[in-house]
């Protein structure tokens, strides 16, 4: 096996096959498969809302490249009149620097430093995305979600249903076919703003929101709830989890906040803590749980697995310098899932080579299943 995995890995650092997922099964035994928002996938490896979910060109390239979903540039939502109560969300800014960013403790790691927020040009621009991203979907070539940031209300304010009926409204006609699949994000700027210092405020929110989206929805849809790193403790952190039971699916945790900079960042500060967050948990408490923030390798994506993810969403490792890479050709997305899956020490296969040896991981009917990772972990039933 081991054997095996160099050679593959060497070969498919000029090309990557686009059902690498098949030849894994193959090969090695391994069923990759996944899921998100109730959807099954092909593998756990998707894109992250922001930058490089702008255009269609984006999507085209990460179904050319294999990826199992990609979630849109988070939309603001507006009502039928154009008016957004989020619309300090909706600023135009392009540049981003790809930085280092090491811990206080001087372990290395990248972040992504950009000072923009949610989808800065007009609606119908979005929906020509969405119908993009959802002949992809029809195609069975590539998961695509839409992400959106709704109202938020102060606690003595009704939440603004207009908002919420509108956006959703006009996101279902584009997608057509029940269900609608909307990811909703509370992001870290939002989590350093004044709006969000109130614990009992964020709480009235999560319990909220989805129920508001559900009832918006002309179709029926299915909820993730992308959650903040608030500026409070671990404890509130899974306060926030467990309030937000009414979401079909959790994606832990956004970005962190950095209040001297005035920006979000990542690195092994913003992975650190979710997983700490997630190892607190208890068990069987958690809608179904999908990871993000700093996953850059393979073991990476174990680790959130292990504590009840059953997907992955990445965007630092796919704007990384080309020469990070250890693949030679293709595009960044074939690249990253090069070496996230097939890095002979610290690819997803090599991962779970590993969690077999040392009797972690059980092969069932001859297969070593990544969604066997987190069966001990928090999901309900
Ligand atoms: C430049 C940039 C823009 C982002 N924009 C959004 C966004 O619009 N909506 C959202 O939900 N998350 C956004 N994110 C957060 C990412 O989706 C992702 O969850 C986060 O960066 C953690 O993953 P990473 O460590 O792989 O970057 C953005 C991240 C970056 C770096």
């Amino acid at each position: 096996m081991r054997a095996k995995l160099e050679r593959d890995f060497d070969r498919f650092k000029r090309d990557l096959p686009r059902d690498f997922p098949a030849h894994v099964r193959e090969t090695y035994r391994i069923d990759l498969r996944a899921r998100y928002l109730g959807e099954v996938l092909p593998h756990p490896i998707g894109k992250a809302s922001g930058q490089l979910s702008l255009n269609a060109g984006q999507l085209e390239d990460d179904a050319a490249a294999g990826l199992a979903f990609a979630v849109l540039k988070t939309l603001i939502a507006e009502d039928e009149t154009g008016a957004r109560t989020m619309g300090a969300w909706a600023i135009h800014e392009s540049k981003m620097k790809v930085e280092r960013r090491p811990t206080d403790a001087g372990r290395p790691g990248w972040t992504v430093t950009w000072k923009g927020r949610g989808w800065d040009r007009p609606l119908g621009d979005y929906l020509a995305l969405v119908r993009a991203g959802r002949d992809l979907t029809r195609a069975g070539r590539l998961l695509v979600v839409p992400s959106v940031k709704y109202h938020l209300p102060r606690l003595a304010e009704p939440f603004r249903e207009a908002e919420y009926r509108y956006t959703t409204a006009q996101l279902a006609d584009a997608w057509r076919e029940p269900p609608l699949l909307v990811e909703k994000d509370f992001s870290p700027t939002l989590a350093g703003d004044a709006l969000a210092d109130d614990r009992a405020q964020i709480l009235r929110w999560l319990e909220e929101v989805p129920r508001q989206i559900r009832a918006a929805s002309p179709m029926p849809v299915r909820v993730a709830v992308k959650l903040m790193n608030a500026r409070f403790d671990d404890r509130f952190q899974v306060e926030m989890m467990d309030g937000c039971r009414g979401a079909n699916a959790l994606v832990v945790f956004n970005r962190l906040f950095d209040p001297k900079r005035g920006v979000a960042y990542g690195g092994w500060d913003l992975s650190d803590r979710n997983l700490r967050v997630l190892k607190g948990m208890a068990p069987g408490v958690s809608p179904e749980l999908t990871g993000t923030g700093n996953i850059c390798s393979g073991r990476m994506i174990l680790a959130y697995a292990r504590r009840g993810c059953e997907s992955v969403q990445v965007h630092t490792f796919f704007q990384l310098p080309l020469s990070e890479y250890p693949a030679t050709h293709g595009t960044r997305p074939q690249r990253a899932l090069h070496a996230l899956v097939f890095h002979p020490q610290d690819g997803l296969i090599a991962g779970m080579l590993d969690l077999e040896a040392q009797g972690e991981l059980v092969r069932q009917g001859g297969d070593l299943r990544f969604l066997d990772l987190g069966a001990h972990a928090h999901r309900a039933g």
